[in-house]
């Protein structure tokens, strides 16, 4: 009875152990094109829109990666992060503070609106967000980053702000606790430091670095570039100010953000907290040291991190407006 009992904890063990291979499985590189009768080709109608966006602000680029990694850390990858409130859900995820400073929303919705319009009820908000993460990436790395977008995801029914809340890492975190978020959602310390790499580019708002420029910069800061955020950011400063986030290249995604790590030129708590231990140091060092090794890992990262605990088959629903569920 005993030994029946052990086995039986252990094939539970291999069958968990075997989840997030399944999940992947689920999803599929090329999935319209195989799996649905759409006309058009629905990749390249999302990397039109993207550039079309970009080529008027590239921050709209930033705004894009930031967004899909708010989608897939809370309910997974679900595109629950899109959800206006309304009188049946009055806060949703949106209204999180973690989720404050969004933008790129429209580029999804203008997507969302051609491919309707050509396929009704068949591409998921969630998979358009996972095309334009990508897109944007490959455009502002100018190419460097690149990858296929396994699809077939589905859209969430629930957004609720509490869930974001609890779920993403505040600009404030120290590396537990970084660590502890990361490993919430199956990832490792690495690639924790390598998708944190996306902070070379974009805008990050005053407010949320404020407590390490006043009263005093902070002594994780470098002085200099602190006076300059505190010139930047004066203390009256509303809630519409911001700073980017590599002041060099604030455009281009690249290893950049490692050298301003180990610079003490970075912006948040939460990036200084990188080298603050022996071992994620050395990860930063890494990528600091090439490039390309550093896009490769972001790659991986990002295809795993868009796997989060996706929904596909008949779970969940295609939404008709990326904004509300279909029941309102
Ligand atoms: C490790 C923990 C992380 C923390 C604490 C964090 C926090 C933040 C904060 C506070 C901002 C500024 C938002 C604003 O004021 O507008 C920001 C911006 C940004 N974050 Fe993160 N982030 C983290 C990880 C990530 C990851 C994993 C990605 C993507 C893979 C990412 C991508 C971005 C991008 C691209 C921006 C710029 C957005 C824009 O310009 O609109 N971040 N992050």
């Amino acid at each position: 009875m005993a030994r029946c009992g052990v086995d039986v904890t252990l094939l539970l063990v291999a069958l968990y152990a075997l989840l997030p291979a399944i999940t992947d499985a689920d999803l599929q590189e090329g999935f319209y094109k195989s799996n649905t009768n759409c006309s058009v080709n629905v990749e390249a109608t999302v990397a039109s829109v993207v550039q079309q966006y970009i080529s008027a602000d590239r921050g709209v680029g930033a705004g894009l990666i930031r967004l899909h990694f708010h989608d897939c850390f809370v309910k997974g990858c679900d595109a629950s992060v899109l959800i206006d409130p309304n009188p049946v859900n009055p806060d949703p995820e949106k209204g999180s503070p973690s989720n404050g400073g969004l933008r790129g929303l429209e580029v999804i919705h203008d997507a969302k609106r051609r491919l309707e319009g050509a396929c009704p009820g068949t591409v998921s908000c969630a998979d358009i967000l996972a095309f334009a993460a990508r897109d944007a990436s490959n455009v502002l790395s100018a190419g460097a980053i690149n990858y296929g977008v396994p699809a077939g995801r589905r859209d969430g029914l629930a957004s609720a702000a509490p869930d974001a809340t609890g779920s993403l890492p505040p600009p404030f975190a120290r590396l537990d606790r970084l660590t502890e978020l990361f490993a919430a959602k199956g990832l490792t310390q690495d690639e924790l430091v390598t998708l944190s790499g996306a902070h070379s580019v974009g805008r990050a708002h005053c407010g949320s670095f404020a407590q390490r420029i006043r009263p005093n910069v902070s002594g994780t800061m470098d002085a200099e570039y602190g006076a300059g955020l505190q010139r930047r950011c004066p203390a009256d400063a509303g809630d519409g100010v911001a700073v980017d986030q590599d002041q060099a290249t604030p455009a281009d995604l690249d290893n950049r953000y490692y050298g301003n790590v180990l610079a003490g030129r970075v912006l948040f708590d939460s990036d200084w907290a990188l080298i603050s231990d022996n071992a994620t140091r050395r990860m930063v060092e890494d990528n600091a040291a090439d490039q390309a090794r550093w896009a490769a890992k972001f790659i991986d990262a990002m295809r795993k991190m868009g796997a989060l605990d996706v929904l596909t088959g008949d779970q969940g629903e295609i939404r008709r407006l990326c904004n509300v569920t279909n029941s309102g």
